[in-house]
């Protein structure tokens, strides 16, 4: 039975304050509620400190938003595994679409970050989706198909358990325009079938597959609902305590 995980990208917002705030909330909201699901934060590098003490003692999970695949060196800017690791981190977004199209991130880095990861003892949440243009193509399932691979090259079934895959259409982010269930569903119902040909399907069936891109309080439950959908990568709307909470509860399954 898959676990269905929450995890609140706070991309590039917030002040130290607020961050604070926000996951002390975030913590409190998790203890009183939603056992029943996992709960995860990806706060901007400068406040994971902040954040990690905020969450001590609460189920919340605390991630990064992006790592570099070396340990340590000459890469101005970049953090590396070990030191979100140092930082409290346990999770790690891996091929995010605004790493891909934003900063020009190759399959190639992405398949290195989530090597990375895992040698760093960080679980990597492997981001994968179609552009808008690629999806009136009809090359959804073809885009899928080469970044899950690519993403996964030489990552052993042994490993996948701490694997998660979001898959997030970069026409649906931050847009409003969320993808309808049936939608992701099927996008859902296709990375399966792709990791069940690579890994079996004992392995496939045991992945998690979240779901990212304009996920609102109003629509988390009826995308939770999919079959293959085991939660939810939510950006804009994990900034508000509430509205985060609301969307962990409606993800959580009835008691
Ligand atoms: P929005 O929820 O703001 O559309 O962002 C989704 C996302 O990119 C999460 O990683």
């Amino acid at each position: 039975m898959r676990r269905i995980l929450v995890a609140g990208n706070w991309k590039m917002n917030l002040t130290v304050e607020k961050a604070r705030s926000l996951a002390r909330e975030v913590a409190r909201r998790t203890r009183e509620g939603a056992a029943a699901v996992d709960v995860a934060v990806f706060p901007p590098y400068p406040y994971l400190l902040a954040v990690a003490e905020a969450l001590s003692g609460s189920p919340v999970r605390l991630g990064g938003q992006d790592l570099h695949w070396e340990a340590e060196g000459a890469f101005t800017g970049a953090v590396s595994g070990a030191m979100l690791r140092e930082a409290g981190c346990r999770m790690v977004l891996v091929g995010h679409s605004e790493r891909r199209h934003v900063f020009g991130e190759t399959d190639v880095q992405t398949n290195k970050k989530v090597h990375a990861a895992l040698n760093h003892g960080l679980d990597p949440i492997l981001c994968v989706g179609e552009k808008l243009d690629e999806r009136e193509a009809g090359r959804t399932e073809q885009v899928l198909a080469r970044q899950l691979a690519a993403g996964l090259e030489v990552v052993g079934g042994r490993d996948m358990p701490r694997v998660t895959i979001a898959y997030e259409p970069v026409w649906a982010i931050g847009t409003g325009r969320t993808a309808t269930p049936q939608t992701a569903s099927e996008a859902h119902a296709f990375l399966r079938r792709q990791l069940a040909e690579r890994f079996g399907s004992d392995t496939a069936e045991a992945t998690r597959i979240l779901y990212g891109g304009s996920v609102k309080p109003d629509n988390a439950a009826s995308l939770v609902g999919q079959p293959d959908v085991d939660g939810l990568l939510v950006g804009g709307a994990s900034l508000d305590a509430e509205s985060f909470s609301a969307i962990v509860k409606g993800s959580s399954p009835p008691c």
